[in-house]
């Protein structure tokens, strides 16, 4: 499987990919990573392990619809198979979701259908749940909905922090992601 990586930041469930697909057995290999905001230190881990990088900046778009026209044209430049969104942080239109329907991943660390959105750590706390995790599911056009693929869970202990609560779910994501891949490309074999 083609992969595109999308990502807006620091990039360590890029990084837990790019690891993933470094062993000649696993079944994917990124061919892009794009993305939207030029210092994300993910761009650097993709130049080092010699992967091709585009920034598409949404600042230099007046519409999102325009913004996702230049995203499109980077990608129909690579035979792309599926979308991983890691960390990447721009809401997308519906056109653009359905464009790549059954095709989009996302990560986001909760379990979903449970806290949807931002700040899912401290929320997760606040709500005394005992467990949290991350969740992997296709992209749809309603924000961290869509069927899920693969959830990792971790526990919350008495005296947990939104901080040490990251660096846990943080640890089963890039567990997480590359087993979703896993998953999906054996599916695609199997159809
Ligand atoms: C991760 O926690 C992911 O679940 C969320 O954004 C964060 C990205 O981290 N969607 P990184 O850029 O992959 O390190």
């Amino acid at each position: 499987m083609k992969l595109a990586v999308l990502i807006s930041g620091r990039g360590s469930n890029l990084q837990s990919i790019i690891d993933a697909c470094a062993d000649p057995e696993f079944p994917a290999q990124i061919e892009i990573v794009i993305s939207n905001k030029p210092d994300a230190y993910g761009l650097t881990r993709a130049e080092k392990a010699g992967i091709k990088t585009s920034i598409v900046s949404h600042k230099d778009y007046t519409t999102r619809e325009a913004f996702e026209d230049a995203l499109q044209n980077v990608l129909d430049t690579f035979p792309i198979d599926l979308i991983c969104l890691a960390g990447f942080m721009r809401v997308l239109t519906e056109d653009f979701v359905n464009r790549w329907d059954g095709r989009m991943i996302n990560i986001h660390p909760s379990l979903l259908p449970k806290f949807k959105g931002l700040n899912t750590h401290e929320r997760a706390i606040d709500a005394g749940e005992k467990e949290s995790g991350c969740t992997i599911h296709f992209v749809i056009p309603d924000m961290d909905e869509g069927p899920i693929i693969l959830q990792r869970k971790v526990s919350i202990e008495t005296g947990e922090t939104a901080q040490s609560l990251a660096e846990k779910v943080l640890i089963a994501e890039h567990e997480a992601y590359p087993e979703a891949i896993r998953l999906l490309s054996s599916r695609l074999l199997k159809s």
